[in-house]
């Protein structure tokens, strides 16, 4: 193999594996959780962030039919959540999530796992709900 054509293969190489990574840390929030609407809250059930082996998720997404836009929860503390509207504070578009940041596939904001902007064009944090956990369910309180 020739010098410019191992450098050419080594770089589609490096390029694959970005891209494979990428894809792997979307897949990674795919944690989907249907929740149900009690009174003025979104409930999941706690064990909604079990992963096996006792592990525990760092963050789930809730949706339901009735809301426009997801929920991130991530987990702190058994007692300690927070809950994000995954609605872009720019222009509305919906957030993707990765890890323990959400990004906009529009123009590229980021906010970190409170919410709060790291990267415009946004300049204004993400809307996050109340979250109370009681009888093993977690309360997100949508009012
Ligand atoms: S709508 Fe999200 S950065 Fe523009």
């Amino acid at each position: 193999m020739e010098r410019k054509e191992f450098v050419k293969t080594c770089g589609f190489a490096c390029l694959g594996g970005l891209f494979l990574s990428s894809v792997l840390e979307g897949c990674a929030g795919s944690k989907m959780i249907a929740g149900t609407i009690v009174n003025a809250d979104l409930v999941v059930p706690e064990n909604s962030f079990a992963e096996g082996n006792s592990a525990v998720k760092k963050y789930i997404v809730v949706q339901h039919d009735s809301l426009k836009y997801p929920v991130c929860v991530y987990r702190f503390s058994a007692t300690e959540y927070t809950a994000l509207l995954m609605r872009c504070t720019h222009q509305g578009a919906e957030l993707q999530v990765f890890g323990d940041r959400l990004e906009c596939p529009a123009h590229g904001s980021q906010f970190d796992n409170k919410g709060q902007v790291k990267n415009g064009p946004a300049d204004t944090s993400l809307r996050t709900f109340p979250v109370i956990v009681k009888n093993n369910q977690i309360h997100i309180s949508l009012k």
